[in-house]
C-alpha cells in the first residue's frame, strides 16, 4: 500500500465515503511530492479527459473488474433520477484495460472536483503493453459509499441508463462512448458491451 492513498476497500480504507469526497481526497497525499504520476482511467476517462497529460499509455490492472454500479446524479443523472456510470469491483484474478496517463499533481485537485460523488483515491499497481509495470493512482467508488447501486439485471441497468441525464449528457451517450473507447482499446468488457447491446435494442 502507498502511503497516502487508500488501501484496497476493506481492508484499512475510510469507514465510508459520504456524499461529497473532495475533502477526504484532499487528505490523500500520496504522489503529492511527485514531478509526476501515474493516474488509471477506466470509465469517463478513457473518452473525455479534460486534463493536460504528459503521456498516455493503455493500460491494466489486475484484480478489478468495470462495472456500471455506481450511481450519478452529478453528471449523468440527478437526484430522482440517478444515472449508472463505471466503478471498479474486486473481481481475483480478473484483469481490467484503461488508459493511464502521466499527469502532474496539480491536475488531481480538479479530478477530486469532477469525481466528488463517491470516488477515492487508491494505489495499484498497472502494467503497460510492454509488460513494465508501475504504480497509479485511480478512483474507486466503492459500496461503502452514499450514491452506491450496485449489481441488477442487464435489462433494467439499461432502462435505468435510458432513462437518465444530467448535466455532462445523456446517460445512454456515456455507456456508448465508453464502449466505443473500449472497442478502440481492444479491451473485452463483456459486461458494458451487454448494457450497449440492451440500449441499442431497446431491451
Ligand atoms: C475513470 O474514468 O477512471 C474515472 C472514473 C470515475 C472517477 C474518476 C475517474
Amino acid at each position: 500500500m502507498s502511503q497516502g492513498t487508500h488501501s484496497r476497500p476493506g481492508a484499512g480504507g475510510p469507514a465510508a465515503a459520504g456524499a461529497d469526497t473532495v475533502a477526504v481526497n484532499r487528505g490523500m497525499r500520496a504522489f503529492d511530492d511527485a514531478e509526476s504520476l501515474w493516474l488509471f482511467g477506466y470509465g469517463s476517462l478513457l473518452f473525455k479527459a479534460g486534463f493536460p497529460s504528459l503521456e498516455r499509455r493503455p493500460a491494466t490492472i489486475t484484480g478489478w473488474s468495470r462495472r456500471l454500479w455506481q450511481g450519478s446524479h452529478d453528471h449523468r443523472g440527478t437526484l430522482e433520477a440517478p444515472g449508472r456510470v463505471a466503478t471498479l469491483v474486486q473481481a481475483p484474478g480478473a484483469v481490467c484495460t484503461g488508459l493511464a496517463y502521466r499527469i502532474t499533481p496539480a491536475s488531481l485537485e480538479a479530478l477530486d472536483v469532477r469525481e466528488k460523488n463517491g470516488y477515492l483515491r487508491f494505489t495499484e499497481a498497472v502494467t503497460f503493453r510492454d509488460a513494465s509495470r508501475d504504480r497509479a493512482l485511480v478512483y474507486i467508488a466503492t459500496e461503502r459509499n452514499a450514491a452506491f447501486l450496485g449489481p441488477a439485471p442487464i435489462e433494467a441497468i439499461a432502462r435505468q441508463v435510458a432513462a437518465a441525464a444530467g448535466p455532462s449528457g445523456a446517460n445512454r451517450d456515456y455507456v456508448l462512448e465508453l464502449a466505443r473507447a473500449l472497442r478502440e482499446l481492444g479491451a473485452d468488457d463483456p459486461h458494458v458491451f451487454a448494457v450497449e447491446a440492451a440500449l441499442r435494442t431497446g431491451t
